[in-house]
């Protein structure tokens, strides 16, 4: 196979030819479904006469091919597997285009595929070009109107981007809509559904007084699943007309749920397409947390409608730019619908875990990345999640007032175009009249700065001087790093825990303050400090960064409780912690016995004792940093040590603390009808955490309390609390037959059998591997569906780590034969599954060869280019 090459943004070329207007024509069968093309095509000015006219197709059938109503003889076109190439055309003219495709054989998942008999699409990043032969370009934006024809009894319903402009029947049974969307496109954002459907239907008026039908699509069964989804919808349109000034433009706006599904969810224009793991919802079968998701990904696929498909990426290179501002917009929607202080903490602390994770790896990279093999491997936790935090840092830079106005200003000047990073961020400084050409560096720069921290008291002359230094590591191709504009929010404690007065060179900045770290290294003097303060340093976490900062015990206990900043007050609690788990882990690896540290037990009994004003930040505040996010801070991870340090610790404070958790789990029970809002989301998530504690101390009154817990079975978050944590007894007769009953009891409920296949999969046990390749062979799982693949082996990966890491190297060859046989069904879950096993850098020695070895296993396999982008990247940089 030939080696696939990269594609560079430096090379970018725009379009030859635009595409003024696109008209499909479907004749849907599984096996032989029929693709007829009419588009108005138009070369563009300056391109030459001669030039030839290139569009993309993929796994297509070409049946007929003609420029005006003129079929096109042999010589004057070409197609390959991957292209159609017609050498001369005319500057302005019509091509019709006839092909044929399998749906029922698509287990990519992305052009036409079927999930439970129902016909759907997913053509972003570069699905259309299964479709039909096209500019498959997001800067090439047309109307499209589309016809879709299929039978009456399997596809009583046929939908596609826009409005409804015709239908009717036609003989052998089968019947057709017809669908105009008036809004140009690129092809990403085109969609089709068909299939068994039935709805539920709300209307909603925009400030402009349009009155839009909303409708959620799902199969019979799931109806009673789709309320909450639309109760989302509706806030986000009033959310987005309220925040941002941005209305809705249709008469009509769909969702549809899909069991087969590559991501949580696609923004195709009027006719949005979700996995029905992102949308579905109701208090038996799903856990707080669960709605709070369902919540953001409904609002962010809506918040796409502007910040993606009215104003759209120029080319796949821009993706941060329509990724990362609707992820900062759905997680300040988020913050307003819940609780602020614990979205930020979540959101993070996945920044702080995986994107972290990636990039210090193998496969890290800009938010803008400068090259790409296969752009679906692009889809990152850097472009969002960093992406989102650079967004962040411009809001906060401008002050929201002004941040609106670069806002209203980018959609007003860019409205129908298709644009680059450069295009935001000028609206931006233009507004506030800033210079951001330093700025522009977070796009640009992989890697994440580590920030170090010097200071200095000095009594006699009332100053504190505090040295901030930026330093960001190599990344693969990208040996030399330039110092970026890293915003510092920050305050001074005072002995009483208040914030002082800040003063640098006689002005007075209030109480917290931005500095702005520009250079290598800056200093910064404050000025009639009374005494020495204790530095509140990232306030909000004001910048997706590394801080190096060594404070002692005391001072993070201080800071835990007396920070003005809740975000601060949550960290400085997670440092402790982590420090107290470096002292347990340093033990376990000498042999010697782990002793829980008598002021940190007394720091978490305070916790626990006094009564909270916010419930939910409390139990972000009892939560132990995860493994991965210990991992996250040594150079060499030692698996077993982080695994040991927090089982023991976690087990210790249950056992000492036992009576104080109880108090709690016992205060926090309520008797009120289930509803996911933000009150009793926070009671259910201390309570829960209060039981987890009392289960780790494995006495038998814990486990009765978890028992009845699972058996009132109130809803599924109690149900799924008390599950895990009997599950998780060391004593497996204690949870084997709450998983039996669990199991037998949703059989029928995919959705459910997730939950139970990641809960058995996530359980420390010495045979948890077995397990997988036990529930891998489950009527109710199969490796064709995301959903299936993510809750077993995902789960497994990712939350089992004691176990994935296994010394004998069998979890990661469990995973090379998952991934080996997912690259030939579905390429971009595949290259998704790998990156674990690219996770190699700071493993030890032995863990590192099985690994290596496991990727040379795999790299022998006839590859897909999103899993040879991914593993030749990590073999590269071993
Ligand atoms: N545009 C993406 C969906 C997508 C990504 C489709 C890549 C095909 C390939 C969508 O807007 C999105 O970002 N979805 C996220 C959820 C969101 C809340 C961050 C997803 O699917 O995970
Ligand atoms: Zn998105």
């Amino acid at each position: 196979m030939a080696e696939p090459h990269a594609i560079y943004l430096k090379d970018y070329q725009p379009p030859r030819y635009q595409v003024e207007h696109t008209e499909l024509r479907f004749d849907l069968a599984p096996e032989a479904t029929r693709v007829q093309a009419t588009l108005q095509i138009t070369r563009a000015p300056g391109t030459a006469s001669d030039a030839a006219l290139v569009l993309a197709g993929d796994h297509l059938t070409l049946e007929h091919v003609a420029i005006d109503g003129q079929p096109l003889e042999p010589g004057e076109f070409e197609v390959t597997d991957r292209a159609l190439t017609i050498h001369t055309v005319p500057e302005r003219f019509r091509l019709d285009t006839e092909v044929v495709l399998a749906p029922a054989s698509n287990t990519a998942l992305e052009g036409l595929y079927q999930s439970n008999g129902m016909f759907c699409t997913q053509c972003e990043p570069e699905g259309f070009r299964r479709i039909t032969f096209y500019p498959d370009r997001p800067d090439v934006m047309a109307t499209f109107t589309t016809t879709v024809i299929g039978d009456q009894a399997a596809t009583p319903i046929l939908l596609a981007n826009g409005n409804p402009v015709e239908r009717g029947e036609l003989p052998d049974g089968r019947h057709f809509v017809t669908w105009n969307d008036p809004h140009p496109k690129p092809a990403y954002l085109f969609a089709l559904v068909a299939g068994n459907l039935e709805k539920i239907e709300d209307q909603f008026t925009t400030q402009g007084g349009r009155e839009v039908t909303l409708q959620i699509w799902v199969e019979q069964q799931n109806l009673d699943k789709t309320a909450f989804a639309m109760t989302a919808l509706k806030h986000s349109m009033r959310w987005d007309e309220e925040r941002f000034g941005r209305e809705y433009d249709l008469d009509l706006f769909m969702i549809v749920a899909v069991d087969d599904f590559n991501m949580g969810a696609m923004e195709n224009k009027g006719l949005n397409i979700f996995n029905s793991s992102a949308v579905l919802a109701n208090p038996d079968t799903t856990v707080d947390a669960m709605f709070q998701r369902i919540e953001g990904i409904v609002a962010h696929e809506y918040f796409h409608n502007w910040s993606g498909n009215r104003v759209t990426c120029r080319d796949w290179f821009q993706l941060a730019l329509k990724e990362g501002f609707t992820v900062f917009r759905d997680q300040l929607f988020s913050s307003d619908m819940n609780s602020a202080p614990v979205k930020r903490i979540e959101d993070v602390a996945l920044l702080r875990t995986a994107q972290f994770a990636e990039d210090s790896g193998p496969t890290a990279h800009p938010v803008r990345p400068d090259h790409f093999i296969e752009i679906s491997n692009f889809y990152t936790l850097t472009v969002y999640e960093k992406g989102a935090e650079v967004v962040r840092m411009l809001c906060n830079l401008l002050g929201w007032e002004t941040f609106r106005q670069g806002s209203d200003l980018y959609f007003e000047r860019f409205d129908g175009q298709a644009v680059r990073v450069e295009d935001f961020v000028d609206c931006m400084a233009e507004v506030l009249n800033l210079d951001l050409t330093q700025f522009m560096r977070w796009y640009s720069q992989a890697g994440t700065p580590e920030i170090s921290v010097d200071s200095a008291y000095d009594a006699e002359r009332r100053t504190f001087m505090l040295t901030l230094s930026q330093h960001t590591p190599a990344t693969p191709g990208q040996e030399e790093k330039a110092p970026l504009q890293i915003p510092v929010e920050m305050g001074l404690l005072d002995e009483q825990g208040v914030d002082m007065a800040l003063v640098i060179d006689g002005q007075s900045l209030g109480s917290s303050t931005v500095l702005n770290l520009d250079e290598s290294t800056k200093q910064f003097v404050f000025e009639d400090v009374p005494h020495a303060p204790v530095p509140s340093l990232l306030r909000g976490f004001s910048a997706p960064v590394k801080l190096k900062q060594t404070l002692s015990r005391e001072q993070l206990s201080f800071l835990m409780r007396h920070d003005s900043d809740g975000f601060n007050r949550w960290d400085a609690g997670q440092q402790l912690a982590l420090k107290e788990l470096e002292t347990l882990m340093a033990a376990y690896r000498r042999g010697d016995e782990m002793v829980l540290d008598e002021f940190f037990v007394e720091t978490v009994r305070s916790l626990v004792e006094t009564p909270a004003s916010d419930k939910a930040v409390l139990a972000e505040m009892l939560t132990l940093p995860t493994e991965a996010f210990i991992a996250e801070q040594q150079t060499t991870v030692d698996i077993d040590a982080i695994h040991q340090a927090r089982r023991f610790a976690i087990a210790c404070l249950g056992d000492t603390l036992f009576e104080a958790f109880e108090t709690l789990y016992t205060q926090e029970q309520s008797d009120a009808a289930y509803a996911p809002d933000f009150d009793q989301i926070a009671q259910r998530s201390l309570k829960n955490v209060a039981l987890a504690y009392l289960c780790a101390s494995g006495r038998d009154d814990a486990f009765a309390y978890a028992r009845q817990q699972f058996e009132a079975n109130a809803n599924m978050t109690d149900v799924r609390a008390a599950l895990t944590q009997l599950a998780h007894a060391g004593d497996t007769s204690i949870g084997d037959p709450a998983i039996r009953a669990f199991g037998e009891r949703w059989a029928h409920d995919p959705l459910v059998m997730d939950q139970w296949f990641a809960t058995q999969v996530s359980r420390p046990h010495e045979d948890a591997l077995e397990r997988v390749r036990f529930l891998m062979a489950h009527p109710a799982f199969s490796i064709k569906n995301p959903n299936r693949v993510r809750a077993l082996i995902g789960t497994f990966v990712n939350q089992n780590r004691v176990n994935f890491h296994r010394r004998d190297g069998q979890g990661y060859r469990l995973l090379a034969d998952v991934v080996i046989e997912l690259n030939r069904l579905n390429p971009e879950i595949a290259a998704r599954m790998v990156l674990p096993l690219t996770r190699f850098k700071r493993l030890d020695g032995t863990r590192r060869a099985l690994m290596l070895e496991q990727l040379e296993r795999i790299k022998a396999e006839p590859l897909s280019r999103n899993v040879y982008e991914v593993v030749d990247k990590a073999l590269t940089s071993a």
